[in-house]
């Protein structure tokens, strides 16, 4: 008898030593939680009816630094895979190594920009063979996880939606995409190769979208062999400082699958299942330090009425695995113009999926009974029953999200001030001098946010003025004469065009006597693009700081330039092993709204298990630390921004106006009896504000499930 490959697949399914699988999976990135969440997360992903979990590998957070390898605690790869398969979950190990991700430079090492001639995603050579020299290592790993190997890792992904950028690339692109394929061949993992979005021969091309019934036909056209896999249902969307929260409701989410496998779809992965935190300086430009997603478990782990109704759906879709994997994708039988009938049957059972794609209600006859079909719904019928209406969620599914303030938990408030470039010791001045600004990662390599740009200001006369800086990027605090006078305007643009364009110059109205004036810029960098898109070149392009010219009204400043890279905070390590070389002053009731400071806030760890935010509406931006890990930056900018309109009817705003992200996640396993919470504040705030909650879900109450309240 022939032993049957760990996974294959045909036209229909993957099989899964030789057995077609409907592959129900959930995205789960596993440096955006902490080892001891993944238990929990894994067991909650299997009970909601998960068979897989897939996840992105992060060769920026693996290899920061070239040839330095960390594969410990929040990336441990290895240990997140055994516990999938511990919890009985296969695996879809996405390498990439372009995940887009909105982690920094979409997965990518940011010390790859140093390489010399380098290009990322074409056919350059010093590209391929960073790229090559990492998927070898990588995957020599992983290994011992391939099904092929008796371990969970069924199916592998190289690149990432190529498709977006094919076109600038054109026959390179194309080349590039060929030599991808091959190296995954060449790999000899011994399971099928995806792409998605875009993909070389020898891989099974998948699609992403909030909808992928509408791709299918093309799908089938293009890939007759393949079958229809989803490696992106978006249950959500990522959010961005200043602008809205994103929302999209449950049962929308819940059509979008049911109407998928109705028309032949037999893999979906939703992305997100868990979103969870961009921890430290992790996240892409822009992107906040939660990465919730509106996912079906919540950043905390925490399931949301979304987790419990999907559940209800997977559990009836693995009841009838067989009967849909065993047949030919059935025709669509028209009920209206449109609504549609699928229908599986074989002799002893059938599922009919019964879907209105119209955003009114419409009705049907079953037999002789006539349904009602809510607008863009699909109703699951099985031997003649409604199992399931992805329009109605059950009332005991509601759950509602709510932070409860932990009484006096702060016991203790000190700060420390960031001296302004001109204040720090000489022995501390590590500034560059030039006649024009340099170009700030080239002098961070991204180790830092924050760069100062120092130079001297001569007015002569005007009272009021702009200061334009003309090629900068991405927020700039603008001090004169050691006084903060302004910062950027926000919200700032996720898509900025080209460098040459509106998006990369900033203007600032000052208001300045005549005379010479010290000018200190603190530019901060708000993470790395994810893609060419975002500005419109090769990512390897990416700019921070400023790296053209300043004006004074009309007039280019043309004094010398001095750049400091990193705060001397940065330097001595404050949030951590530095904390006791300086002297930390009592907060008094002078010290709110004052620029530059670091705070430490001391607490208890509280007394009851759970879920912990910190609350930070008070304060404005920068970076926080828990007992000296950094965990990200925030930003309370009012969500002012327009949402994108192509998402229009599936992705709600939330909040709007007041800030994207007010609760920082503050992991478990991260607190201890005696806790510091070590802030950087660029701007003022007052810490006195800054309270601690807990995360709770409450169970039915009377909420309905709408856009508006659930989570
Ligand atoms: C996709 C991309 C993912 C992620 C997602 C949005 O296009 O493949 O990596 O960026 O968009 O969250």
């Amino acid at each position: 008898m022939e032993i049957p490959a760990a996974v294959s697949y045909d036209a229909r399914a993957i099989l899964i030593n030789g057995e077609r699988t409907l592959i129900v999976s959930g995205a789960i990135h596993y440096p955006r939680s902490t080892p001891a969440m993944w238990p929990e997360l894994m067991r909650q992903s299997k009970e909601a009816g998960l068979n897989t979990i897939e996840t992105y590998v992060f060769w920026n957070l693996h290899e920061r630094e070239q040839g330095v390898f960390d594969f410990s605690d929040r990336l441990n790869l290895f240990y997140f895979c055994e516990l999938a398969e511990q919890y009985g979950l296969h695996v879809i190990l996405r390498i990439g190594p372009y995940i887009c991700a909105e982690t920094n430079y979409g997965g990518l090492p940011s010390w790859l920009r140093e390489v010399p001639s380098i290009a990322f995603r074409t056919y350059n050579q010093p590209f391929m063979r960073e790229m090559e020299r990492w998927v070898r290592f990588l995957v020599d790993y992983i290994r011992p996880l391939l099904a092929s190997h008796g371990g969970p890792i069924i199916l592998a992904q190289l690149e990432n939606e190529y498709e977006n950028i094919a076109r600038r690339y054109g026959a390179e692109g194309q080349r590039y995409l060929r030599w991808v394929s091959e190296l995954g061949q060449s790999l000899n993992m011994g399971i099928p190769l995806v792409m998605c979005v875009g993909a070389a021969e020898g891989a099974i091309e998948t699609m992403n979208g909030f909808y992928a019934h509408p791709m299918l036909e093309q799908h089938a056209l293009n890939h007759p062999d393949q079958p229809a896999i989803w490696t992106e249902d978006w249950p959500g969307w990522y959010d961005t400082f200043g602008y809205p929260h994103h929302i999209r409701t449950p049962q929308d989410v819940a059509y979008g699958v049911a109407r998928f496998i109705a028309a032949g779809g037999t893999g979906v992965n939703y992305y997100m299942w868990h979103g969870g935190t961009n921890f430290g300086r992790e996240a892409m430009y822009l992107q906040t330090t939660s990465y919730d997603f509106n996912a079906p478990l919540n950043e905390s782990g925490q399931p949301t009425t979304k987790s419990r109704h999907l559940a209800d759906l997977h559990q009836i879709l693995h009841r009838y695995a067989r009967l849909l994997l065993e047949q030919e994708r059935p025709q669509p039988q028209p009920l209206g113009e449109q609504q549609w009938a699928y229908t599986y049957a074989s002799e002893t059972q059938a599922l009919t999926f019964l879907c209105n794609d119209a955003p009114l209600p419409a009705s049907c006859l079953l037999g002789e009974e006539k349904i009602e079909l809510p607008a863009h719904s699909v109703l699951l019928v099985g031997d003649g029953t409604i199992l399931y209406n992805t329009a109605e969620v059950d009332a005991a599914h509601t759950l509602q999200l709510t932070y409860q303030p932990v009484e006096q938990a702060i016991t203790r408030t000190t700060w420390y001030a960031e001296p302004l470039p001109t204040q720090r010791p000489d022995a501390l001045q590590y500034a560059v001098t030039a006649p024009r600004p340099v170009e700030q990662l080239s002098l961070t390599h991204d180790r830092s946010d924050y760069c100062w740009y120092s130079t001297t200001l001569s007015t002569s006369g005007e009272a009021e003025g702009t200061l334009s800086l003309i090629g900068f990027a991405d927020v700039a605090h603008i001090f004169v004469d050691g006084q903060f006078a302004a910062t950027s305007p926000t919200p700032l643009l996720e898509g900025r065009g080209s460098f040459e364009g509106p998006a990369f110059t900033q203007s600032f109205n000052l208001s300045l006597a005549a005379g010479q004036h010290e000018l200190s810029i603190l530019s901060c960098a708000v993470g790395l693009i994810k893609g060419d898109w975002m500005i419109d070149a090769n990512m390897v392009e990416e700019r921070k700081g400023l790296w053209g010219h300043a004006r004074w009204n009309s007039t280019v400043l043309e004094g010398e330039w001095s750049m400091l890279p990193g705060l001397l905070g940065e330097q001595g390590a404050l949030f951590g092993a530095g904390s006791a070389l300086v002297t930390w002053q009592q907060k008094s009731s002078e010290d709110i709204n004052q620029p530059l400071r670091w705070w430490q806030l001391a607490f208890r760890r509280p007394q009851s298990e759970g879920a912990f935010v910190v609350d930070l509406n008070g304060m404005q931006k920068g970076l926080a630390w828990l007992n000296g890990r950094c965990i990200g930056r925030y930003w309370l900018t009012p969500a002012t921004g327009e949402p994108e309109s192509w998402q229009k009817n599936i992705i709600f705003a939330q909040n709007t106006d007041a800030p994207t992200q007010r609760y920082y996640h503050l992991p478990q396993e991260w607190l201890q009896e005696e806790n510091i919470l070590t802030l950087f504040e660029e701007l003022g705030g007052d810490p006195d504000t800054i309270a601690l909650c807990q995360v709770e879900t409450i169970t039915g109450t009377q909420a309905h499930p709408s856009q508006d309240d659930q989570e």
